[in-house]
């Protein structure tokens, strides 16, 4: 869309702000919604199938969408700093706005366990970083305790503004199809964007924008898939490390909207992730995180249940660009060095 200034200005009426709230904004959203007719026809049966491409925001996640409204409410309290435990993407997120708001940023991530490209962005935005010798889990239980004894706001998405934002995502994909889709396959690590996309479903079938609901299928990594087994993991793992959360904060509102939308929590192993990751980029085009290569990487594990004629939307929650790394140890194309600069060389190199 032409003009457009960013989701609180876009979904207004549908948001929790009035004409005093300050709006700290990088014009987050309008991500767009693509098809992948190789992952279609994978499926076949007629289905058709999208992607929501968030990575796309400005900080290169969803996060952007929470967050936009989180640091503006913090603002409008008058809050001069901000905190958040994060796997990385909320740090990037909650710094570019925290500091284009005139705040400090906090941010806890897990030590050596943070995608490269997120720690550049939280360092870069000006954030103060605090990488403890622990996981994410443990990270968001400091924080939450700081946020009760000292003047810092959460900005993680236990903080209801985050996830007031974040339903927009789901009236985006209901504003470009017209309706919601049958199914919606979406990663679940600390569980609220799942919880956000139902808020918004439901939001919008209220007010009669959307005629029915989806079916909300999240996707978990093996090693870190607490609602699919139904207990906490205290040692989580998974190559998708934003997704790396053993005790999501959301549990309770996730399982709610699983089952208010028939839908399922299934895991999926972290060769199935990278394979999805692979087949985005190198069939598509499209350039996304591991993490965010779990929802297509579940709709592939469970092709089998897809009825005929679907209409399947996977959100791709953040930028392959987040992550170097993974994408370089885990491509199975690989680079010809150490060529000699001349018309030739390249000629042979390239075998012609
Ligand atoms: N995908 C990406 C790329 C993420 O960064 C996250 C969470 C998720 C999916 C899962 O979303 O937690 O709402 O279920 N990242 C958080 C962070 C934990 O700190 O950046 P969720």
């Amino acid at each position: 869309r032409l003009n457009w200034s960013g989701l609180i200005e876009a979904y207004r009426p549908y948001l929790p702000v009035t004409d005093s709230t300050p709006v700290v904004t990088l014009l987050e959203g309008n991500t767009p919604l693509i098809p992948v007719p190789m992952i279609a026809k994978i499926i076949g049966k007629g289905v058709r199938v999208l992607v929501k491409f968030d990575g796309l925001n400005p900080t290169g996640s969803f996060k952007d969408r929470g967050m936009t409204l989180a640091i503006s409410k913090a603002k409008e309290a008058g809050a001069k700093a901000v905190i958040c435990a994060s796997t990385g993407n909320t740090s990037a997120s909650a710094a570019a706005y925290a500091r284009r708001g005139g705040m400090r940023a906090f941010v806890l991530i897990p030590d050596g366990y943070v995608a490269l490209g997120k720690l550049a962005q939280a360092l870069l935005y000006g954030a103060e970083v605090l990488a403890i010798k622990g996981n994410f889990d443990q990270a968001l239980n400091i924080v939450r305790e700081m946020a009760e004894s000292y003047p810092v706001t959460l900005v993680n998405s236990v903080n209801p503004y985050r996830l007031e934002g974040q339903k927009t995502g789901a009236f985006e994909v209901v504003d470009n199809l017209g309706d919601a889709p049958d199914w919606l396959c979406i990663p679940v690590g600390n569980a609220g964007n799942i919880t956000a996309y139902w808020m918004g479903f439901c939001q919008y079938h209220q007010q009669g924008k959307c005629n029915r609901l989806p079916r909300m299928m999240g996707f978990q990594a093996s090693g870190a898939s607490p609602l699919v087994t139904g207990q906490v993991f205290t040692h989580p793992e998974t190559v998708a490390t934003a997704i790396r959360i053993g005790n999501p904060a959301s549990w309770e509102k996730a399982l709610a909207a699983q089952q208010a939308s028939q839908g399922q929590f299934n895991s999926v192993t972290d060769a199935e992730i990278l394979e999805a990751y692979r087949l985005l980029a190198s069939q598509e085009g499209i350039f996304c995180e591991p993490a965010s290569a779990a929802s297509v990487a579940g709709l592939l594990k469970v092709k089998d249940q897809v009825p005929a004629g679907a209409t399947i939307v996977c959100v791709l929650t953040g930028n392959g660009l987040k992550d170097p790394d993974t994408a370089i140890n885990h491509s199975n194309n690989q680079f010809k060095p150490g060529i000699e600069p001349t018309t030739a060389a390249v000629a042979q190199a390239m075998g012609l």
